[in-house]
């Protein structure tokens, strides 16, 4: 590798990612790998240092996750936090014991050793983040204690072998100003440049797509989204018309979405794109299907039959197809070898990079170490209008997941334009880029009202808007009443069908945000 990283070993702490996001952020490289990476793998990544992360584990519990100690003597600078700190004290001939009182949440520590390098430039008292049941109480030799709270140690040392540790979380935004530890450590102690830019970034992954495909074509299921927006921008800075994108309409998406995401991709930003409405096709597969699984499942069946009929007509016209551009993001790529496991399924997603192995392309994916903001932050060195990069998400199953009930054309017509409101009020407001999502769903529930002097018997639909970091978990937002009073009142006035409107108060968890 030719950047400059820090390699962080991940022990299944939730914080692992946010010290990638940390170190990115001050333009350092860094990559995440499970704890259990060889040697070998780690130094494939040329590290100019390695951070231990925290787990949720005791070091001496029976399945407690395990590093090479070899890390420890290769002669790069360590930083270990938490766990990462149990782990050095534990395999260097410390003692780790359960401590008397836990520390979780806020505490203050108090550094003893300002002179060394990793508290260059902070106060003498920190505040900070702490969630640990463990703690060293043994040092090993040639280590020395560098900060304390008033329960118990909180740093450790040893400058000779370059190894540092703290108890506490310099990631979270609870250690006010952990970032300048992370700082000291990543420039300080590892000599980094900070010279991994979007620019930097752009010039490399153009030039290695161009190497790697020589003469050979490329195809792109586009969903108008983001993630498959700037891989194909980016790959098509590569090779140009070597590469063909394909938009499918899949009868579910949003008001005038196919005719505008084409224009965009095609017009706007030059891409060799064939749109397919393929619209009859998926309402046919969701005719009578109630059961949101199935409706998934459909829709993602559907979208291979139709993609691969693209793709067969595509390398018949160009000789053959070689590759396929995903839209792959680092946390799909953290996750999948995370020590904790995969999670529980609790909805299949469909996304259009989901394609099966039988199509024998080998993949691209341009985007596969990077985290969604830093993809918005590509997109805009690329030039890349804002009204495809501020897109909040929208499932792959679109609209067919905020209908409930049977998916018919007529439904479908119905939550566009009830949706298309929704997003026009809460842009107008100018709130659109501060939620993660606003949508409308419909209901499969009809009640009784009054327009006019007429009796009306006609559809429900609820309003959801919600903040969200990663999709993960999420706060419904409160909306101000003006805002909703106007998005109900031009709902119910001019979307024929729905007569009444509400407002879904539901965080994830309980909820999910979609509704299906
Ligand atoms: P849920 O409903 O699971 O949604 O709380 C979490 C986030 O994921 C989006 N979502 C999907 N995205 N394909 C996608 O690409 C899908 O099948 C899918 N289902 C849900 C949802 O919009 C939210 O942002």
């Amino acid at each position: 590798m030719d950047t400059q990283s820090i390699v962080i070993l991940d022990f299944g702490s939730q914080y692992t990612q946010l010290i990638a996001r940390r170190i990115r952020e001050q333009n350092v490289f860094s990559a995440v790998l499970p704890c259990t990476a060889s040697l070998a793998e780690i130094k494939a990544y040329s590290p100019i240092g390695i951070i231990l992360s925290g787990g949720p584990y005791s070091v001496y519990d029976a399945d407690a996750p395990d590093a090479d100690p070899g890390i420890l003597d290769i002669g790069l600078p360590v930083l270990g936090i938490c766990y990462g700190l149990q782990f050095i004290a534990h395999h260097l001939g410390g003692k780790v014991l359960s401590a008397d009182k836990r520390e979780y949440g806020h505490a203050e520590v108090h550094i003893e050793d300002s002179k060394t390098p990793l508290f260059a430039g902070l106060p003498t008292t920190l505040q900070v983040w702490m969630s640990h049941g463990d703690e060293a109480l043994e040092l090993p030799t040639g280590f020395h204690r560098t900060a304390a709270t008033s329960n118990a140690l909180a740093g450790i040392a040893n400058e000779t072998r370059r190894i540092w540790a703290v108890q506490f979380h310099p990631e979270v935004h609870h250690t006010p100003l952990g970032s300048q530890l992370l700082k000291n450590f990543v420039f300080g102690i590892c000599g980094a440049q900070g010279d991994w830019t979007a620019a930097h970034f752009i010039e490399s992954t153009v030039n290695s797509i161009r190497e790697k495909v020589g003469q050979g074509h490329v195809i792109c299921a586009l969903s108008g989204g983001v993630d498959s927006s700037v891989a194909a921008v980016l790959v098509h800075r590569a090779i140009g018309d070597q590469l063909t994108c394909v938009f499918v309409n899949n009868g579910v998406l949003r008001k005038n979405e196919f005719t505008q995401v084409t224009k965009n991709l095609r017009d706007k930003l030059g891409l060799n794109l064939v749109p397919v409405d393929a619209s009859a096709r998926f309402l046919e597969k969701l005719a009578g299907v109630t059961d949101p699984e199935t409706k998934r499942k459909q829709i993602g069946r559907e979208f291979i039959a139709v993609f691969d009929d693209e793709a067969t007509r595509i390398a018949e016209q160009t000789g053959g197809v070689d590759w396929l551009v995903q839209g792959t993001l680092y946390p799909d790529v953290i996750e999948s070898s995370s020590v904790r496991g995969p999670s529980q399924t609790i909805k299949s997603h469909h996304n259009v990079g989901g394609l099966p192995e039988t199509m024998k392309m080998k993949l691209i994916e341009p985007l596969r170490d990077l985290f969604k903001d830093e993809v918005r932050r590509i997109g805009r060195d690329l030039g890349m209008p804002e009204d495809i990069l501020g897109r909040q998400p929208f499932p792959g199953p679109g609209l067919a997941v905020r209908i409930l009930g049977e998916v018919t054309a007529e439904r479908v017509a119905i939550l566009q334009e009830a949706d298309d409101i929704v997003v026009n009020e809460i842009k107008t407001a100018g709130l659109y880029s501060q939620v993660w999502q606003s949508f409308a769903v419909l209901l499969p529930v009809r009640s009784v009202g009054v327009m006019g002097d007429q009796r009306t018997y006609a559809n429900t639909c609820a309003i959801r808007a919600v903040h969200s970091e990663d999709g993960m978990t999420a706060d419904w937002v409160p909306l101000p009443y003006e805002v909703l009073k106007r998005i109900s009142s031009r709902i119910v006035n001019e979307v024929r069908g729905i007569n009444r409107v509400v407002y879904d108060i539901t965080s994830k968890p309980p909820g999910t945000i979609e509704w299906e």
